[in-house]
């Protein structure tokens, strides 16, 4: 059988921190069932030895034998025309000017989350990308696992526990505050420090995704209580009641940076009328299998049904692929994550922040 062409895209990594190396030892890791190729064309960096380190440390055993142009600043790389798509791995404070950059020079983006500090950063990267012609999405890889698509798919077609009607979700992630510097992304204000846009975004997305069967451009906006605690200024624990006044659904979603997180847990669970739903996994971003069980009635914990799920590396292919489809498809938005959505999770989250009583300096803007 003739074999069937897959895209190709070539990337180009804006910063050399710990996500950019995930996101590139994922995307050069071998594999045998690939949807599109990927090629790590330059790397950006505030400094060009960051980006030798970085190419020598993640890309020395890389499958592509391909070598990235290192650049010491972010702009060579929106300025290579060698690369299709820039993956912005910066702190979330500085996504909206380099997303603008990068839009600027014409370049289709993919960007961390949180995509912005708020929803009107989001809309004002969203209308210059849509001005320039350019494909920009939100890195919410977790939206991407086929472990998702699957959970959604037992939840509302095949109703395994009845009428959903609870999410609960808790990010644990220990932070030393007090030993970090002034500088760290944890701790200045102005990089977007704080937990509900580090983690509790995530807590948030297993709520939308188990508690919102509807597709993105349909779902309901929920109603919002939510509380914040802070240490030195800081936000370091958060938690949050959503209800959506159509179902009654209720999520129950929490982050927390001042407690460590086990190897192992549950990272969600869901409730219905005749069962509920385990999520396993190291954190909320990192889910591995799911059990279903039939309803707890008794004593003992009922007998579950385990789906788990064979991960490539981490798991960050799922969006890379689907952005390098999205792009062969000349799509500029993300089905999986469309613009409509990013801007209701940012919303959600200004909510939030609005009740908790966490302000950034461009909140005022
Ligand atoms: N998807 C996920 O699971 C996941 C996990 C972790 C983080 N993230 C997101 O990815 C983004 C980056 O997080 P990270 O953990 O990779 O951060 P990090 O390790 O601190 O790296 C951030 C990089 O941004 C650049 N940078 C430019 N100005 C900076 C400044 N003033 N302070 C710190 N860094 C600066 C630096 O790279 P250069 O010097 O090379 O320019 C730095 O290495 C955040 O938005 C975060 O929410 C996502």
């Amino acid at each position: 059988m003739a074999e069937v062409p897959i895209p190709t895209c070539r990337w180009g990594i804006i910063t050399t921190g710990l996500i950019s190396s995930w996101f590139v030892a994922d995307l050069v890791a071998p594999r045998s069932d690939a949807k599109a190729r990927h090629v790590i064309q330059a790397i950006g960096s505030s400094s060009l030895d960051k980006s030798k380190g970085f190419a020598a440390k993640y890309l020395k055993d890389a499958a592509s034998a391909h070598d990235p142009a290192l650049y010491g600043s972010y702009a060579e790389v929106y300025s290579d025309p060698n690369v299709d798509c820039v993956y912005i791995g910066s702190p979330h404070g500085f996504h909206k000017r380099d997303c603008l950059a990068a839009i600027a020079a014409g370049k289709n983006i993919l960007c961390e989350k949180a995509f912005t500090i708020n929803a009107r950063e989001a809309r004002e990267v969203f209308d210059a990308a849509k001005q320039k012609g350019v494909y920009i999405a939100e890195a919410m890889w977790l939206r991407h696992r086929p472990m998702v698509t699957e959970l959604r798919r037992l939840l509302y077609e095949d109703n395994v526990i009845g009428e959903v009607f609870r999410t609960a979700s808790d990010f644990q992630m220990y932070l030393d505050m007090a030993g970090l510097p002034s500088t760290s992304r944890y701790k200045d204000i102005d990089l977007g420090a704080g937990s509900l846009l580090d983690i509790g975004i995530y807590a948030l997305t297993w709520a939308i995704l188990t508690l919102e069967p509807k597709a993105p451009a349909q779902r309901e906006m929920p109603k919002i209580m939510a509380a914040q605690s802070f240490v030195d200024g800081i936000e370091v624990t958060t938690s949050v009641v959503l209800h959506y006044p159509s179902s009654g659904r209720q999520g129950i979603v929490s982050s927390t940076t001042e407690r460590k997180n086990g190897a192992s847990q549950i990272v969600a669970t869901i409730d219905g009328t005749n069962g509920f739903v385990e999520v396993e996994g190291s954190a909320p971003s990192h889910p591995r299998s799911f059990t279903v069980y039939p309803k707890w009635t008794g004593d003992e914990k009922p007998q579950g049904k385990k789906y788990d799920f064979d991960r490539p590396q981490q798991g960050f292919i799922y969006e890379a692929d689907n952005t390098a489809l999205d792009l062969a498809a000349g799509r500029k938005e993300s089905p999986v994550m469309p613009w409509s959505e990013t801007i209701r999770v940012m919303e959600i989250m200004d909510e939030i922040r609005r009740q908790g009583g966490t302000k950034y300096s461009v909140d005022a803007a």
